[in-house]
């Protein structure tokens, strides 16, 4: 049988990781299968189990059971150990699963390699303290920036992630303290308020010249937080498409041990989402 493998989450019907996952296999010319599964959180481990008792490989884990299937994994990364979320499950030779997270690496890839951002000695701001600002934190702090905060509605949620940014300076806000912080050369919008078209009040002045942001959604349509950081002069306005492709990529390395190509699949990826 072709090896298996599938995205798990709910909803499901609407993950891109299939299209993504088909296209890194065609590239590549290694033989899978890829698929969707939903599971509710009552069955999450049992349609975990199912999948591999017929013979499934791997499994992306998305919204919500990142947390179930770090708690599901025999063994576990440092990476997905620091986020507490698991979005990579893996099939060991010996049958244990193992749990990676390359949510992180994704989102560095996409903002070092393919939009040649510097992050080393930059002030970086992020929006949000939700699960996926969690998986980002660590390669972030890895780039030594120079300064990482972490402004959020509920301010509290900041500052219980402060202890995750070890090793740089760092500090946790809410959105209206802001408004007395000096610009930032980048700026991650984490929050899902993105998604429903929302954003924070942000205060002018708040991204450097030539700054930088990065939306963690996406979408065919340039979001609110995208659209405000065109009026306040960034020069790089990137959304979660890259991000995505590139965890995808990670995760397709572990399984396979073969590494695709991003870029043709970004930009089919995106000419299919227009
Ligand atoms: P995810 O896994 O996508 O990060 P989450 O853990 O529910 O989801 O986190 C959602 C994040 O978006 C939180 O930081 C949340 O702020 P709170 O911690 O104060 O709830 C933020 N968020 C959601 N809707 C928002 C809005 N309308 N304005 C500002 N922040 C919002």
């Amino acid at each position: 049988m072709t090896d298996q493998y599938a995205v798990i989450g709910n909803p499901v019907a609407h993950s891109r990781s299939p299209f993504i996952h088909a296209r890194f296999a065609e590239q590549t010319g290694e033989a899978l299968e890829y698929g969707r599964l939903e599971a509710n959180n009552d069955n999450f481990d049992a349609t975990v189990q199912a999948f591999l008792a017929d013979g499934g490989c791997g499994l992306n884990v998305t919204v919500p059971f990142k947390q179930e299937a770090w708690h599901l994994a025999d063994v576990r990364t440092a990476r997905a150990d620091h986020a507490a979320a698991v979005n990579t499950l893996i099939r060991l030779a010996d049958g244990r699963l193992e749990g990676d997270n390359t949510d992180g690496v994704g989102l560095l890839r996409d903002l070092t390699v393919n939009h040649d951002l510097v992050l080393r000695g930059k002030r970086i701001l992020v929006l949000g303290a939700g699960g996926a600002v969690r998986g980002i934190l660590l390669p972030l702090v890895e780039q030594l920036p120079l300064e990482l905060v972490i402004a959020n509605r509920t301010v509290s949620k900041a500052e219980g992630l402060l202890p995750l940014c070890h090793g740089v300076t760092r500090h946790a806000l809410s959105f209206q303290d802001l408004a007395a912080e000096r610009p930032f050369d980048l700026i991650i919008n984490g929050t899902s308020a993105g998604l429903s078209g929302e954003m924070p009040t942000l205060p002018d002045g708040l991204l450097a010249d030539g700054g930088a942001v990065q939306e963690m959604a996406y979408g065919a349509e340039r979001s609110a937080f995208q659209r405000w950081a065109v009026e306040q002069g960034a020069t790089t306005v990137i959304d979660g498409l890259g991000m995505l492709v590139e965890q995808a990529a990670e995760s397709f390395f572990l399984w396979r041990g073969v590494r695709p190509q991003t870029a043709p699949v970004i930009a089919a990826l995106r000419a299919d989402l227009a």
